[in-house]
């Protein structure tokens, strides 16, 4: 057999296995592995002696080219994914979003039209869902046929994109009947205004105040109330965006009972706290995002919750907006703050050196939680989030111990802060392989702008 390149040597590590094996890849797929491939049949050999070979990553929460905060997000699909390649992912799910009045068609074309030509590795699409009339019901299955087979609600941001939960409810039954899955942005945005509103008429508009706002239970009783419409409706649900141990003990509840209940949590919320908000000036604003940041006690939690599956995945809820000009249009009242922050680059490494240095879980654990459950989940697996013969060839060559300080002197998101400023990481990709193109070799982006596929995604798979 005919190899285009050879990975040999290396330590193969799946969301299931650990083992010494040399990896084959023929045009876009992985095509051997075995104890020792005979490398004179090979295009390329890299030798992965001392290193771990996993399968790239997949962050199943970015929001690219996103209009949102009377701006746009200030990554699009080109810049985006090359800062996901050299942290190691190489398929993102996006989120298209329908607008009040559209149908889901328009979301789902308006982003495929973004991402054209654009990604430099594979993506694929939730569709948020604002405005839930007759016709919109029945395009959720057309869509759940076309490979969107996941859709976004949210309980928060009223006017915006809330919806009432008979509305819920009744995208609920919808993704049930077509197998889709139900992502849910759960804290409680009534309640949540109120108190927002009381601040800013107490004169309290500073960067902190987004944060003071909103409470964990009202991220709780949103999560909490998710889970029971889905019951009712007898649906799956996937909490995103997790923050806080409230909402987590809602999630560990529901799974007891048996319930198809997920969640991810996304590294901010395991790394950041509160006090980050405390930062000098204006400079709390880098760290407004939705969930806001919690006490620092909540991180541990959210950590264990990684390990004993409460939480499935991390993603990272990438949504950048630069501090200059674009976070600077909240200056005067943090409302104003374009909600979200930068994370794509630095997700497999901030895991890993968190959970696996960490002693909190093995790196199969790491695996499971950055690329093999959000495949499953998400309808992707065995095609991507393993090292299997027949997958695509979406390959990580990982140092587990590449030592680095994060920072935004040195990352590829086009935004001019770091969320993880000064923070050590020990773990990094070397090369990664996307189809079976190499996008990152030896710290240079080496991939093409275009050469990212939508992906058609199958239904949602249960896991344990
Ligand atoms: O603050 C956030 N998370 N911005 C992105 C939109 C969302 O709610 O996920
Ligand atoms: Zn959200
Ligand atoms: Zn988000």
């Amino acid at each position: 057999m005919r190899f285009d390149t050879i990975i040999r040597n290396g330590t193969i590590v799946t969301a299931s296995d650990t083992y010494a094996a040399d990896i084959g890849v023929t045009g876009d797929k992985i095509s051997a592995i075995a104890a020792q491939l005979p490398i004179e049949n090979a295009g390329r050999v890299i030798d992965a002696a001392g290193l771990l070979v996993i399968p790239g990553g997949i962050d199943v929460h970015t929001h690219l080219d996103m209009p949102f905060g009377g701006t746009t997000s200030a990554d699009d699909f080109q810049t985006g994914t090359i800062a996901a390649a050299f942290g190691g992912t190489t398929t993102l799910i996006d989120f298209a979003i329908q607008y009040k009045g559209q149908t889901l068609r328009q979301a789902f074309d308006t982003w495929m039209q973004k991402a054209h030509n654009k990604a430099v590795t594979d993506y694929a699409f939730h569709c948020i869902i604002t405005d839930l009339g007759a016709a919109q019901l029945e395009e959720m299955g057309d869509l759940v046929r076309e490979g969107v087979t996941s859709f976004k609600l949210f309980m928060a941001y009223p006017g915006v994109f809330m919806l009432d939960d008979a509305t819920i409810f009744r995208a609920m039954r919808q993704a049930a009947k077509h197998n889709g899955l139900i992502c849910m942005h759960a804290e409680n945005g009534g309640a949540i205004d109120v108190i927002v509103q009381q601040a800013l008429a107490e004169g309290k508009r500073a960067p902190k105040y987004h944060a003071l706002t909103r409470p964990t239970t009202a991220e709780a009783e949103a999560t909490s109330r998710a889970i029971a419409l889905a019951e009712m409706a007898g649906a799956p649900v996937y909490i995103v965006h997790l923050s806080c141990n409230d909402a987590l003990e809602k999630v560990r509840e529901a799974r007891d009972r048996g319930l198809p209940a997920y969640a991810e949590t996304c590294p901010q919320y395991l790394y950041l706290s509160l006090d980050n908000m405390d930062a000098p000036g204006f400079e709390g604003a880098k760290y407004v995002f939705t969930p806001p940041l919690r006490e620092k006690w909540h991180q541990e939690k959210l950590w264990q919750g990684l390990a004993k599956d409460t939480l499935q995945v991390v993603s990272t809820d990438h949504c950048p907006f630069c501090f200059k000009e674009q976070k600077e249009l909240g200056k005067d009242d943090f409302t104003k703050i374009p909600n979200g922050g930068p994370g794509i680059e630095h997700r497999l490494s901030l895991i890993y050196t968190g959970g696996v240095h960490g002693k909190r879980f093995s790196a199969n654990r790491f695996v499971e939680l950055v690329s093999a459950a959000p495949a499953k989940l998400f309808g992707l697996y065995p095609r991507k989030g393993t090292i299997a013969v027949g997958s695509d060839a979406d390959v990580v060559i990982f140092d587990p111990n590449e030592e680095q300080v994060i920072s935004r002197k040195t990352h590829h998101m086009r935004v001019d802060y770091s969320m993880f400023e000064g923070i050590q990481i020990k773990g990094a990709p070397k090369t990664v392989f996307s189809r079976g193109l190499t996008v990152i070799d030896g710290g240079k982006f080496v991939g093409r702008p275009g050469a990212g596929q939508f992906l058609r995604r199958e239904t949602h798979n249960s896991i344990k």
